[in-house]
C-alpha cells in the first residue's frame, strides 16, 4: 500500500518524507490556499518545491473545467517535474482529458470520486489514480469504505490498472480499513500517518527495557 500525504505544507511533507514511509504528495487548490500560496506562479513554484523533498508522484491539479483549458493547464503541469501527476475533475471534459493525458503517457489522478460508476469511466479512460472521498461521505451519513470495496470489486473482475487512491482519509482507522480492502494507495495527513505509530504498549515495553537495562550497567 502507497503512503501519499494529502497537504501542501513543505514540513509536514519533510517530516513525512524523513520517517521513510512517504510514497508521494497529493494537493489541491483548497490545500494550496490554506498555506496561503495564491496566483499560478506561486503555485506553480510551489509543485517544484514539493517535488524537490519527496521520491514519488505528485499531483497538481487543474482550475479549468472545459477539455482545452485542462489540457493546456494539465500540460504545463507535467512539462514542471517528471514527478508531477495531472489531476483532473470527475466531469465528462475531465474524462476526456484524462483520456488524452493517458494517451500521452502522461499520469493522471482523477478526482472527486463519490460513486463506483465514475470510478468505473475514470479506470475506462485510462487513469493512472482515481481518487474516491471516503472521508466526504461518512460527513453526509453514507459509509466511504463501502464503495472503496465496490470499486475494489469492480477493478479486480476486469484487471483495471488504475490504482484506487483512498482519499480525504482522515484518522487511522480509515488507513487500515484502506489496506483491509486493498486500497492500492492512501493519501491523509500527517496526523494520520504519525496515529499509526502509537500504542501505550509499546510505550510502557521501551520504558521497562531501558529500566532493567540501568539496573545492569
Ligand atoms: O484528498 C482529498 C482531500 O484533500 C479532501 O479531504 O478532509 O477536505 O474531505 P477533506
Amino acid at each position: 500500500m502507497k503512503f501519499f500525504i494529502d497537504t501542501a505544507n513543505l514540513d509536514q511533507i519533510r517530516e513525512a518524507q524523513a520517517l521513510g514511509v512517504l510514497d508521494g504528495v497529493t494537493t489541491n487548490p483548497s490545500l494550496m490556499a490554506k498555506e496561503g500560496i495564491t496566483g499560478k506562479n506561486n503555485i506553480l513554484k510551489h509543485y517544484v518545491d514539493i517535488c524537490n523533498i519527496v521520491e514519488g508522484d505528485v499531483s497538481a491539479e487543474v482550475i479549468a473545467t472545459d477539455f482545452e483549458g485542462m489540457i493546456k493547464e494539465g500540460e504545463e503541469l507535467a512539462e514542471l517535474h517528471p514527478q508531477i501527476v495531472v489531476k483532473l475533475p470527475m466531469i465528462a471534459d475531465g474524462i476526456k482529458a484524462c483520456k488524452y493525458f493517458s494517451d500521452k503517457g502522461i499520469k493522471t489522478n482523477v478526482t472527486l470520486v463519490f460513486s463506483a460508476g465514475q470510478a468505473l469511466l475514470a479506470a475506462k479512460a485510462g487513469a493512472t489514480y482515481m481518487s474516491p472521498f471516503i472521508g466526504r461521505l461518512d460527513d453526509i451519513s453514507t459509509d466511504g469504505l463501502d464503495l472503496i470495496s465496490e470499486i475494489r470489486l469492480i477493478y479486480d473482475n476486469y484487471g483495471f490498472e488504475t490504482q484506487i487512491l483512498a482519499a480525504s482519509v482522515r484518522h487511522t482507522m480509515h488507513i487500515m480499513n484502506c489496506a483491509k480492502i486493498g486500497a492500492d494507495v492512501m493519501t491523509g495527513p500527517l496526523s494520520a500517518i504519525k496515529g499509526l505509530l502509537k500504542h501505550p504498549l509499546t510505550d510502557i515495553g521501551l520504558a521497562q527495557f531501558l529500566t532493567d537495562y540501568k539496573k545492569g550497567n
